[in-house]
């Protein structure tokens, strides 16, 4: 272990080809096209400020323009700075480089938030999503995907003898290091235990095999997807939650203290490109335009 490593682990994306080795040109048109389907289903019409938790290069950030503002955060920096070029730094778009775990906000700061393909990347559900549910105003809307793994392929795989875990346990599997899938019936009741309250949940992505992809045109496989979605048959690899912030939260989405120290949660003030904590003395820098709390200036 470096000195530096982040506890709980982090599945670390920094200087990784995410964008080119996973989506663009990798035959997955189809997977991407019914997650921004159900993800504009969801959305609200009209909002304030959205955080995307895990934003990675911005691939769905086009889809949030019913929001005023737009705060994309994810560990990974190189990540960020493809997104920064595609979407250009303006007061409407916020670049974030942080820990889900910790995330560096002041309490009830966004009236949105959305988690795309990261949760599986988590081994400590319970504490991203309290870490959601603090930064969400109350009745703030919380959309999550989870991999599932009661999917029609692990259930006949499981069947069949050839894949030693039970789609049906409610425990995550973690069948590579740092990817799980997870039941639906646990995420809703880590939703739930967190604070949300679940207001639908959709399944995603039924046909994702690549025999299929090959042989079915694309607009037809999500056209079947659009058909299927509202069903709620959570048997699908792919299964978006929508959520709303249960109980009372404060509501600070007209403050202009966004930032919180993501150590000690204390206020900060910036001086120059750097973000100071009140309470600790902590330095965070900004980094061409991107918020860096990965580590703190006198830490690195
Ligand atoms: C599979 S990618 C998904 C990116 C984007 N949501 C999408 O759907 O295109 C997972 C992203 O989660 C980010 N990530 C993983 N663990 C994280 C953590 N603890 N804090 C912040 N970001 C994290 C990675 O850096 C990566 O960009």
């Amino acid at each position: 272990m470096t000195k530096h490593e982040p506890q709980p682990r982090i599945c670390d994306y920094e200087g990784s080809n995410y964008r080119t080795e996973f989506w663009e040109g990798r035959g997955r048109d189809y997977e991407d096209r019914v997650e921004r389907l159900v993800l504009r289903r969801m959305l609200p019409l009209s909002g304030r400020r959205l955080l995307e938790v895990g934003a990675g290069f911005g691939r769905l950030t086009g889809e949030y323009d019913m929001f005023a503002q737009v705060v994309l955060l994810d560990y990974s920096l190189s990540q960020l700075q493809y997104a920064q070029e595609q979407y250009g730094r303006s007061p409407r778009f916020v670049y974030v480089a942080a820990d889900a775990y910790k995330l560096p906000f002041q309490p009830g700061v966004f009236d949105g938030v959305t988690m795309i393909r990261v949760i599986h990347h988590m081994a400590k559900v319970d504490e991203v999503l309290a870490q959601v549910r603090r930064v969400l105003v109350e009745k703030g809307t919380f959309i999550l995907e989870h991999a599932n793994k009661r999917n029609l392929k692990a259930m006949l795989r499981y069947a069949l003898g050839k894949q030693d875990w039970s789609p049906y346990d409610l425990s995550p599997v973690e069948f590579v290091e740092l990817n799980f899938d997870f039941h639906p019936s646990y995420i809703k009741h880590e939703l739930k235990r967190a604070g949300f309250a679940i207001q639908q949940r959709t399944p995603v992505s039924f046909f994702r095999l690549q025999s299929l992809k090959d042989r079915v045109p694309t607009d037809l496989l999500v056209s079947l997807d659009a058909m299927l979605q509202p069903t709620q048959m959570l048997v699908s690899p792919s299964v978006f939650v929508k959520s709303i912030a249960a109980g009372t939260s404060p509501n600070h989405l007209d403050s202009t203290t966004l930032f919180a120290c993501p150590e000690c949660g204390g206020s900060l003030n910036r001086i120059d490109d750097t973000m100071v904590c009140e309470r600790d003395g902590r330095r965070w820098a900004v980094r061409d335009g991107i918020y860096d709390f990965k580590a703190s200036v006198d830490e690195r």
